[in-house]
């Protein structure tokens, strides 16, 4: 595995590579980054990673400063894994204050678009910009981040780029929490409750199964009993999987996603429920 910290470098590095797989990630990396990198295997012959906590998609008040940084430990993580990680500085990533953007698409200010105000605005523009930088034939991204993988998917059909897009499933705990590196700042206590998350989307996708179809009481009562275990929710939706949109009766392919505040962890988590499955 190679460790290349420029552009200039990486370019010159993947200039004989005709088929690359891409995994962008922002490191402190957990189980599930490395699933996708092992299933990066199957789409390319070289295997890129990329090691980036992107400023752009922080809000003020948000952890950029306190996101762990884990660089070393990412590595040992990756010798086997990817053949190149590239991990650039922010000057390099942006040498210019960056005053070009992709606007994404209406739905990027619902859901988590609504609570965190730019951040998907930040987030596509540095996936556009890694991806015009390692020019992959194939990029993976986890499911977790349903609606970034939704915006990036309507990114790369509306600007036409030339790369598959393949999502991953997402890598959960044995009581149900899915993996994230957010997850270190939960307590003992808080990370006792946050398999609640999941199992709360499971019985909303149980009585979906079951024939339930009044979507605005399950998502109440599941925003109730979320509140009164002393999470701060910021929405649990059913919507279509297609467009994001509040479920559509007439459709096949649901899912359910939420995003929630246990103390000052924000937790994410989506369940897809498919009538034909
Ligand atoms: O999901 C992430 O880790 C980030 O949003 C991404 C896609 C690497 C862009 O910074």
């Amino acid at each position: 595995m190679q460790l290349i910290s420029t552009i200039a470098a990486l370019r010159e590095r993947l200039k004989q590579e005709h088929s690359i797989a891409f995994i962008p990630t922002m490191g402190n990396l957990h189980e599930g980054h490395l699933n996708l990198m092992r299933q990066g295997r199957q789409h390319g012959k070289c295997v890129v990673a990329s090691i980036f906590v992107n400023p752009l998609q922080f809000g003020p008040s948000e952890d950029f400063e306190q996101y762990p940084r884990t660089l070393e430990a990412d590595c040992e993580k990756l010798a086997d894994i990817v053949d190149v990680v590239f991990a650039p500085a922010v000057n390099e990533m942006y040498p210019v204050r960056q005053s070009v953007f992709v606007e994404p698409p209406p739905i990027a200010d619902e859901w988590c678009g609504a609570a965190r105000p730019g951040h998907f605005r930040g987030m596509a523009t540095v996936v556009l910009k890694l991806l015009n930088i390692v020019q992959p034939q194939v990029a993976l991204f986890g499911k977790k981040d349903y609606q970034q993988l939704h915006i990036i998917r309507e990114m790369v059909a509306q600007l036409n780029l030339p790369v598959v897009i393949v999502g991953g499933e997402t890598v959960r705990a044995a009581d149900g929490l899915a993996l994230s590196s957010r997850n270190q700042y939960l307590n003992t206590v808080e990370r006792e409750e946050a398999t609640f998350l999941h199992q709360t989307l499971r019985d909303i996708s149980a009585k979906v199964l079951g024939g339930a179809r009044d979507f605005m009481a399950l998502q109440h009562d599941a925003v109730t009993m979320l509140s009164k275990r002393g999470w701060m929710v910021d929405y649990v939706a059913i919507c279509n999987q297609s467009d994001l949109l509040p479920a559509d009766a007439q459709q096949r392919d649901w899912v359910v996603i939420a995003a929630a505040k246990l103390g000052r962890t924000r937790l994410l988590d989506n369940v897809e429920i498919g009538l034909d499955a």
